[in-house]
């Protein structure tokens, strides 16, 4: 059965139309399928970040292939725009419980619901592995992801922590992210 079919539609009309335009037309059967990263994903997925991201996202797929995470991307005609992977090991913040990271939609594709149904298909196959709970870190200065997480019933657990994270980029330099955050923890089942 489509995920969509259970769920409720949202608008399609996110933005303002622009003015004065040449014509409009509704995209016929348009439809967006949640699956598991392919390898021919690998470079399309660099919409976010570019070729500065493009050992982050090999390194993604290897360890896709090798079960230690699983990557679910939105494919809207055979193109990725959305992902988010399931880390099996969960972190040191909630270690055993499954975390969901890098999770993104591409710009033009937000606010449609994409990023609630990889949410929804994740939690199907952390249910299906035989996990009860759900994690992700949310950063202190993104209230609308955080909203949307709590809406989807994730809650606070823990404290505010500095979240750190390296890759190396296009000219083989090594970069360091540091986000404040806060974990969120949904109880799939009891
Ligand atoms: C957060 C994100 C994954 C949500 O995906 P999405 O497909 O836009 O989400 P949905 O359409 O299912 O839900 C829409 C909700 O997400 C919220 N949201 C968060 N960031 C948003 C963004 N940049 N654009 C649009 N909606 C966003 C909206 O506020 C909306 O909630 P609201 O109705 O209470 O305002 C996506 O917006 C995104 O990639 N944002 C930038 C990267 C990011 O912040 N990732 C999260 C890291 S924890």
């Amino acid at each position: 059965m489509p995920a969509s079919s259970t769920s409720p539609q949202p608008a399609l009309n996110v933005t303002e139309p622009p003015e004065n335009p040449l014509l409009t037309f509704d995209l016929a059967h348009a439809q967006v399928v949640v699956r598991r990263l392919q390898e021919q994903d690998v470079r399309l997925l660099e919409w976010h970040g570019g070729p500065d991201l493009r050992s982050f996202y090999e390194w993604q797929w290897d360890q896709h292939c090798i079960g230690a995470l699983c990557t679910l991307v939105a494919d809207f005609n055979g193109y990725p725009i959305g992902q988010g992977s399931i880390h099996w090991q969960g972190k040191p913040t909630h270690p055993h419980i499954p975390d969901i990271q890098s999770l993104r939609v591409m710009d033009a594709f937000r606010g449609l619901g994409i990023g609630s149904q990889l949410l929804r298909a994740s939690e199907r196959l952390v249910l299906a592995q035989g996990f009860s709970k759900l994690s992700l870190a949310v950063g202190i200065e993104n209230p609308a992801a955080r909203r949307l997480y709590e809406r989807l019933g994730y809650r606070l657990a823990g404290e505010p922590y500095n979240d750190i994270w390296h890759y190396i980029n296009a000219q083989g330099e090594r970069v360091q992210i540091e986000e404040l955050v806060v974990d969120l923890v949904k109880v799939l089942a009891e």
